[in-house]
């Protein structure tokens, strides 16, 4: 249909949202996308706390929709855009109401606020019609034009709108006072005729913006509507102009109209029905004398609202067959996508998962560590090595198995500010760094020479033994390949200057491991190396290494999860962890003790630069 100067909204209409209402924005572009249109009916957004965009979903693409902090840019960037769709609360809805009628290119605003005090409303009315524009609300959802733009919330889910046909023009211009109401009454419409141009809902404040005459009047001079539908309300006196128009003529349009409320007379005195304006205190407002003044103006006013449905069939198919309702072409909706969790929930599609876990659940009311939810694990007194052992190893672990990795961390916590973790987390707290940035700096250094050999060691010794590779040979090996063994040699410890943590190791694995073969091995290939050096001792990484393996066999794991322990690097983690007890220790240290930024003194640095002489010897010629 052609669109003319007495639409509000049309198919091209173009709005500025005030306010981030997610779900209206996004229903406005989901009824855009189903009734065909081709640019999505939202311009902008005001959001006074944040500029930038707001993703939407325009079909089953995603876009975006600029924001801006002020109704003023939104405006000047936007000059296509007429109407403002006010979702301001009523403290701010006049403040921000009067800016958009200043703005020259908005020419319809929608203020959805409920409460906003009666003389502001009516300083918003003389406003607007000084400027010749028009106000839906204050207290409205809005309206529809059907195929072309809706305001908001109104016409409910894409559903209702679908089934009450609001995606396609029909010929019945609608008004009414009540947003809620006017949903009904759009599906009685599709029911009873061949369905709604336009709807509006002017809002229940007893000073609208608008009036239900006025866009009767509109309704009448717009060649696009056939047949008028009011649905007025107790209180208030537009009713009287709507009749009083009939009668003298100026609406010729058939008028279909219920004014609700009849039932106020039940009431001893006068009551308002839910809207402000909802109260008659004469008996000239009542929604009976209305009902009685329009029908002896000439209106189709039924008896009850129950016959609503049928004064509206009556009056349109008398229309239609006096030749007055031109044909429609009827196509259907395109389909609006569904959301994917809405898609899931309803069993509708199904998606791969991208993760995987089989060892903590966070979804119900508590987590579960590996099935068991973490009230009995504090419960049945599960210490670090058992929650260790449930979410590394998955296993309810025997009490000496959770203990002896207790011991590990206890042992592995610290070993003096002097080595790479400590030295480089004191370093980067002394620069000012924060927690995790020193911490991080520290747990960088745990490599093959430093903390970081636990997992090569029990890769070694495992494969050695488990070959039956003599102690001799095992050394010969890696010494052929010039790769040096891990978890043997230390910078300070020694055969003379025993390292005590391996030694309480050692001695627990003795006591409470029911065999160490591993453990005896590596203490026979000890033997061998200490002999060429005497720092080239079993050292704390490869001892907490090898006895791993000695408990992953106790404790029966097979030998497909044990390789899989150890070639994956997972048990560096046991130095990891219990290192980072004492890295955060240096670096609440650094911080109490209020140290300055660290600097390498000069006399520790060798300065060994090549000399002017070995350039002219043409030692630093360009390579070519
Ligand atoms: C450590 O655990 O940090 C030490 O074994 C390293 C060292 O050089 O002392």
């Amino acid at each position: 249909m052609k669109t003319n100067n007495y639409d509000l909204l049309n198919p091209n209409t173009r709005a500025i949202v005030y306010g981030v209402q997610a779900n209206a924005i996004q229903r406005m572009l989901n009824f855009d996308h189903a009734c065909g249109r081709e640019t999505p009916s939202l311009s902008a957004i005001v959001n006074e706390n944040k500029a930038g965009y707001h993703k939407v979903f325009w079909g089953n693409e995603e876009i975006i929709l600029p924001m801006y902090r002020t109704i003023e840019r939104a405006c000047s960037h936007h000059p296509e855009a007429d109407v403002l769709i006010n979702f301001a609360s009523f403290r701010s809805a006049y403040r921000t109401s009067k800016a958009a009628l200043e703005e020259d290119n908005i020419r319809t605003l929608v203020i959805i606020a409920e409460g906003v005090p009666e003389r502001q409303s009516r300083e918003l009315r003389r406003l607007a019609r000084e400027k010749d524009k028009w106000i839906l609300g204050p207290a409205t959802v809005g309206g529809i034009v059907a195929g072309g733009f809706k305001i908001g919330n109104t016409g409910g889910t894409i559903e209702n709108i679908n089934e009450s046909k609001l995606y396609r023009p029909g010929h019945v211009g609608f008004v009414s006072k009540s947003g809620g109401m006017s949903n009904e009454a759009y599906n009685i419409i599709a029911r009873n005729s061949d369905g709604l141009y336009e709807g509006v809902a002017i809002g229940g404040d007893a000073f609208p913006g608008s009036t239900l005459f006025e866009h009767v009047v509109r309704y009448e001079h717009n060649p696009n509507i056939k047949m008028i539908v009011v649905l007025g309300e107790v209180g208030g006196s537009a009713e009287y102009q709507i009749a009083e128009a009939i009668k003298k003529g100026e609406i010729k349009k058939p008028v279909v109209a219920w004014v609700t409320g009849t039932c106020a007379k039940m009431f001893p005195a006068s009551i308002q029905f839910g809207h402000a304006g909802a109260k008659a205190d004469t008996s000239y407002e009542t929604a009976e004398a209305k009902n009685k003044v329009l029908r002896e103006a000439g209106a189709v006013v039924p008896e009850s609202f129950d016959t609503f449905d049928k004064a509206i069939a009556t009056t349109f198919k008398k229309l239609a067959e006096s030749g007055k309702i031109p044909q429609l072409k009827e196509s259907p909706p395109a389909p609006t996508p569904m959301d994917l969790p809405d898609a899931v929930a309803q069993g509708v599609v199904r998606r791969r998962t991208g993760f995987t876990t089989t060892i903590t659940d966070d979804r119900g009311e508590e987590p579960l560590y590996c099935g068991i939810p973490i009230s009995q694990v504090v419960e049945r007194g599960m210490g670090i090595g058992d929650v260790i052992g449930l979410l590394w190893f998955k296993r309810r672990m025997p009490e000496f198995a959770s203990d002896f990795i207790e011991r590990v961390l206890v042992i592995a916590a610290d070993h003096g500010p002097a080595v790479s973790g400590a030295h480089n987390t004191i370093v980067a707290a002394r620069a000012g760094r924060d927690l995790v940035s020193a911490l991080a700096s520290g747990l960088l250094t745990i490599g093959p020479r430093f903390g970081g050999a636990v997992s090569g060691a029990a890769e070694m010794f495992k494969e050695a033994l488990d070959n039956d590779m003599s102690p001799e040979a095992f050394i010969r090996k890696w010494k052929a390949k010039g790769v040096n063994i891990q978890g043997i040699g230390h910078r300070i410890k020694s055969i003379r200057n025993p390292d005590k943590r391996v030694e309480l190791l050692k001695d627990y694995a003795r006591e409470h491991f029911p065999e160490t073969p591993y453990l005896d091995y590596a203490l026979k290939v000890e033997q061998l190396t200490t002999k060429k050096k005497d720092n080239l001792i079993l050292n704390v990484d490869g001892c907490i290494g090898i006895l791993f393996l000695d408990l992953m066999n106790a404790l029966g794991f097979s030998d497909k999860e044990i390789d899989d322990i150890v070639l994956d690097g997972g048990l560096n983690g046991l130095f990891v962890l219990g290192r980072t007890i004492g890295m955060i220790g240096h670096f609440i240290d650094q911080k109490r003790l209020k140290e300055g930024l660290y600097r390498h003194p000069w006399a520790d640095i060798l300065f060994a630069l090549p000399e002017g002489e070995d350039l002219e010897n043409g030692q630093l010629e360009r390579i070519e």
